[in-house]
């Protein structure tokens, strides 16, 4: 790990922009000029270790070719340091976003992992979930309410009451983990998410990898109970489809595949709520709009998801020789696909810079990925950002910011850990 992280920063120190992208904290708080920099470089942005594209179609094209296949944490390593990973063995604890989970494998083993889960998540059976997320998202700011009582009367954390907690809260309800583990699942979850990220301390990876053990065996215990104990939920489903005889999924494939589903489930509505929040305290004239135009939440939720989405990015290796744009792309080689990027391409977007809660396509983004891994929960956390941005704001017509908000520290992920919200302001 000393060797990844030496190597990265020589590349920031050298001005690399696809390096300055993986680490600088600026690109943190504000990544956009950045892409801005570099969109004139098309199809791809010249990289150390990696092409990059902030251009719609290159990225569309990228994430549903064939010729490319998804990556997983290891194999973006730059070259000395994946060799060091390599003598030390595989990781023991697969995290949500290693082989075998869905999202770092391709066919044939993809589409038998997502057929055990996809059933759950169409817009029918996420129709049905509405009822009860709106009632979840009433006591979370009645909750909310009594924080703010107990302490000055009027400031409260929105992240840590209410946008943390209602998506992880639906997701527990939906696959049959008990709710009163939330809190825990949120703090292994926190400690896990860095694992999407490279170049971390030391530190930080034996955090990361301590969690995802928890995590990991937490989620095997349950199994296990659940095969000798099955209930009526998603995850006793899944575990009735092995069999004994070794033929069906292995016990780490099912508990890769529910934890995955569970992690994804509260790592990036989380970030939806708040990034739409800030999004629409920044924008007064859009946030009147929406009270105007209840209507327009639906498409208020894909415009924020377009503007400022909570993950930033994803990346593809070539499978074979192949070719994108016109630009060869040889076996092996990486393309960075960065959807936040994407998302503002004026070829696709008119103003591309401007926050539109009515905009006619903004449902063309790009946040949820496309092709074979487009996001299985995509239906779900819509119906979940608009429940609760609409609850909240109409709950509290007055919110306003208390202070700047903190940023996540994870950088594929984006958006806030912290952000402090006013419920009356003060006349
Ligand atoms: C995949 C974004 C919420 C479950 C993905 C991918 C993206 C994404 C970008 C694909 C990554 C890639 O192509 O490499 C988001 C965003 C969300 C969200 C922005 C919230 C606003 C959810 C929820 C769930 C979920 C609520 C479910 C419970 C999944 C799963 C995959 C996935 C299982 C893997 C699909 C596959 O590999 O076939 N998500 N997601 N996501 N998401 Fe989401």
């Amino acid at each position: 790990h000393g060797l990844m992280r030496a190597a990265i920063r020589r590349q920031v120190r050298g001005g690399n922009p696809d390096a300055q992208l993986l680490l600088d904290p600026v690109m943190q708080a504000d990544p956009f000029p950045h892409y801005e920099r570099i969109r004139a470089s098309y199809p791809f942005a010249p990289g150390a270790f990696a092409r990059l594209t902030v251009h719609h179609d290159v990225s569309t094209a990228v994430l549903r070719s064939d010729d490319f296949g998804v990556t997983n944490p290891t194999s973006v390593v730059p070259g000395p340091a994946r060799f060091a990973l390599a003598l030390a063995g595989p990781p023991r604890n697969p995290g949500p976003i290693e082989p075998p989970s869905m999202l770092a494998v391709d066919a044939p083993d993809h589409p038998r992992y997502r057929k055990l889960v996809s059933r759950a998540f169409t817009a029918k059976r996420v129709a049905a979930l509405r009822e009860r997320t709106a009632a979840v998202a009433g006591e979370l700011l009645d909750d909310m309410d009594r924080a703010a009582r107990d302490g000055d009367g009027h400031t409260v954390d929105l992240v840590a009451h209410y946008a943390s907690l209602l998506p992880v809260t639906v997701i527990s309800e939906m696959l049959g983990v008990p709710t009163s583990m939330r809190d825990q699942f949120l703090a292994w979850g926190d400690g896990a998410a860095t694992s999407l990220d490279m170049g971390l301390s030391r530190r930080a990876h034996a955090s990361m990898e301590r969690n995802l053990a928890a995590l990991n065996d937490w989620m095997r215990e349950h199994l296990r109970r659940l095969r000798r104990e099955p209930g009526d939920d998603l995850l006793s489903n899944i575990v009735g489809q092995t069999d004994d005889d070794g033929t069906g999924l292995t016990e780490q494939e099912l508990v890769s595949t529910a934890l995955l589903v569970l992690a994804a489930g509260f790592e990036t509505t989380v970030n939806l709520i708040g990034n739409g929040t800030a999004q629409l305290f920044a924008h007064p004239e859009q946030r009147e709009r929406l009270a105007a135009e209840p209507d327009l939440w639906p498409n208020a939720v894909d415009e924020i998801l377009r503007f400022d989405p909570p993950v930033e990015r994803t990346a593809r290796r070539a499978r074979v020789d192949t070719e994108v744009a016109g630009q060869a792309i040889p076996a092996g080689g990486l393309a960075v696909t960065v959807l936040a990027g994407a998302n503002r391409d004026p070829r696709v977007f008119d103003d591309p810079g401007v926050f539109d809660v009515a905009r006619a396509n903004a449902k063309e983004h790009l946040a949820f990925s496309s092709g074979p891994h487009f996001c299985l929960g995509a239906q779900l956390a819509r119906m979940e950002g608009e429940v609760a941005l609409r609850a909240l704001f109409e709950r509290h017509p007055r919110l306003a910011p208390a202070g700047a908000g903190t940023r996540r520290p994870t950088r594929i992920l984006r958006g806030y850990a912290a952000l402090p919200v006013r419920l009356a302001p003060a006349v």
